[in-house]
Order: C-alpha cells, then structure tokens, then sequence
C-alpha cells in the first residue's frame, strides 16, 4: 500500500469544494487515512514550496497559499501517487484532461484547487510536514 499527500487548496476550501473532491477520491478506491483543516503562515508556505523557491511564480504561490484555509490529507491505496495524479489533472487546468479535478474546477494555473505528492520522496516529506505519527491512524 502506498501513500501521498493531497491538499485541497485555499480556493477548493472557499469555493465549497471540499466534498467534490473527497467524493472523487472515495469513487476510486483511495482511502483517506488522516485529514485536518489548517491556516498556513508564510513562513510554512514557503517551506513547503522550497524546491519552488526560485521560480518566478513563488511570492504569488506563497500568498495565495495562506490566503485561507487548506486541507491536508493523506491517501493511501494501491499506487495513489500517480492515481491522484491522474484524478487531478496536468498542472495547468487548460492541458488537463476531461473530467479531472482541475480540469473542472480550476480557474488558472495557480488556482488549480488541488494540490498532490509528485514521487515516493516527496510523498514521505509532504506527509511529515503536515502530520505526526499520532495523526496517522495506523492500524
Ligand atoms: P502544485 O501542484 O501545488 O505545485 C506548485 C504550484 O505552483 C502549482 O501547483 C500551482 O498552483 C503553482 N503555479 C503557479 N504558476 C505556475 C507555473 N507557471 N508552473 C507551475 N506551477 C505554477
């Protein structure tokens, strides 16, 4: 069994899209095995995002990212990491695919509602970054 993390960003929690997501990773057999609702510093948002820390877009990133509310979970299930990839979509919601979350519910490239573990390493750092292992629901 694998495990990522997933978030549902500012704009997916303001624009009441909390359940439309969960409902889509419930349809697909991924298990939700933790889950909070958490309001970011800047500080947090910009280690978080470190690896982005170069890039022209990680002021706007870092601000829109505590501009409210996020929602951290982990997801576990037989390769979750590339099933949530598929079920969110290509970064930019105008290259994703029909009937992906972003495709349906983004609003521009940064908006885009969701936010997922790209690799097995990352996975084992985002997932740490939100959640101690009292969170984890280990059974
Ligand atoms: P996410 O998967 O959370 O990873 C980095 C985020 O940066 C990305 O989703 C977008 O929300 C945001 N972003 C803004 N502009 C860009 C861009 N030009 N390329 C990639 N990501 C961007």
């Amino acid at each position: 069994m694998e495990r990522t993390l997933s978030i549902i960003k500012p704009d997916g929690v303001s624009r009441g899209l909390i359940g439309e997501v969960i409902k889509r990773f419930e349809a697909n057999d991924i298990k939700i095995i933790a889950m909070k609702m958490v309001h970011l510093t800047l500080d947090d948002a910009r280690k978080f995002y470190a690896v982005h820390k170069e890039r022209p877009f990680f002021a706007s990133l870092t601000d829109f990212m505590t501009s409210g509310p996020i929602v951290p979970m982990i997801l576990e299930g037989e390769n979750v990491i590339e099933k949530n990839r598929t079920l969110m979509g290509a970064t930019n919601y105008k290259e994703a695919a029909e009937g992906t979350i972003r495709r349906d519910f983004a609003t521009d490239i940064e908006k885009n509602v969701v936010h997922g573990s790209d690799s097995h390493e990352t996975a084992a750092v985002e997932i740490g970054f939100f959640f101690n292992q009292f969170e984890m629901n280990e059974r």
